[in-house]
């Protein structure tokens, strides 16, 4: 039986309106655009307005996706969004998004891997289309971060921004996502954390006690060696070699990190996407968003390689790559 590939047949992002600068912060806190941007690499983020949610977010990237790829939502057989701030408990946000797009009935689910979110759900429904289970799902990455953000604390509220990313995955004779690779070690759990959840943690206070804990320079120190290897069993995965990629669309957390993975790969940083200094780190948003504005601005064309990867809490860590 000749092989099924899950091919990227659309592409959409949605930010929110409202953009925060670097100068902006320097009023609430103690930092400087200059800290920020040599450490970081980003200038600004996007902050979601009250009341607009994950869902919200993931809806409008998900119904661009759609209408790129001229796929109707009541066609869908699955529907996966990576996410680590759901609307509510549950129903899953998945739910939530399907029920606004019409595409009632299928399979729906949400996936929390942290800033690998995206990721992991790109893995998990590549293997529903090989399997012949799914031939057009629906993969989103969306998050409103900032919500868990102390706007008091300088060290983290700089790093972070809200958006989503959607891409429809259609089943094809040809390639298609080559490898997807997963990974987690829960023994990291204590350097990148948020420590409220439903049956550990919860108070009566008004924010019931939610931050983002970060111990940023051990998380930069594992991000590095740990992407350094994802990138070449990766390779190997997928039988290619780093001068086969034809671009590199990497978690936007940091441009000393992405700085790092292109030179491992021997990748001039004109092969690399980067959206952290408009974005900051979406999470599991940040990927899916690279991806887009990389397909709308013209820089990835069809049939080129793209090396998709991602890292965040967990640890998790995760990659694909793909012929668009
Ligand atoms: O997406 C999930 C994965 N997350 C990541 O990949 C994040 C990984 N980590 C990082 O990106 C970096 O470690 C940070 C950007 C978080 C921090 O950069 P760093 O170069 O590792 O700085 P640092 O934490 O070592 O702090 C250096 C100094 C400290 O002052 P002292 O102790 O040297 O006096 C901090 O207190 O910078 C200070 N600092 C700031 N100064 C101005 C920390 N935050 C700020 C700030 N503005 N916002």
């Amino acid at each position: 039986m000749a092989q099924i590939y899950a091919r990227i047949t659309g592409t959409g992002s949605a930010l929110p309106e409202r953009v925060v600068t670097n100068a902006d912060l320097e009023k609430i806190v103690e930092t400087s655009d200059e800290w920020i941007r040599t450490r970081t690499g980003i200038q600004r983020r996007h902050i979601a307005a009250e009341g607009q949610t994950t869902g919200d977010l993931a809806t409008e990237a998900a119904q661009r996706a759609l209408e790129a790829a001229g796929v109707k939502a009541s066609e869908l057989d699955l529907i996966v969004l990576g996410t680590t701030t759901p609307d509510i408990i549950f129903p899953s946000t998945a739910c939530l998004v399907q029920h606004r797009l019409g595409a009632n009935g299928c399979a729906a689910f949400d996936v929390n891997a942290a800033c690998s979110g995206f990721v992991y759900a790109l893995g998990i429904a590549d293997k529903f289309i090989r399997s012949g289970q799914s031939r057009k799902v629906l993969v989103i990455g969306a998050e409103t971060l900032t919500r868990m953000v102390d706007w008091s604390e300088r060290e983290t509220c700089v790093l972070f921004g809200d958006g989503a990313g959607a891409v429809v995955l259609e089943a094809s004779g040809e390639p298609g996502i080559y490898a997807t690779l997963l990974h987690a070690d829960g023994g990291f759990k204590h350097l990148l954390y948020n420590p409220v959840g439903v049956s550990a943690g919860f108070t009566d206070e008004p924010n019931h006690g939610v931050r983002i804990n970060m111990s940023g320079r051990e998380v930069f120190k594992v991000a590095v060696k740990t992407l350094d290897s994802l990138v070449d069993e990766t390779l190997q995965a997928a039988g290619m070699e780093a001068s086969q990629i034809d671009w590199l669309i990497p978690h936007q957390a940091n441009l000393r990190i992405i700085e790092a993975t292109a030179k491992r790969l021997e990748m001039p940083m004109e092969q690399v996407i980067v959206t952290v200094h408009e974005h900051a780190n979406t999470s599991s948003g940040s990927v899916p968003l690279a991806l887009d504005y990389a397909v709308r601005s013209g820089k990835v064309q069809r049939g080129q390689n793209l090396l998709l990867e991602a890292f965040g809490g967990g640890f998790t860590w995760a990659s694909a790559l793909l012929r668009y």
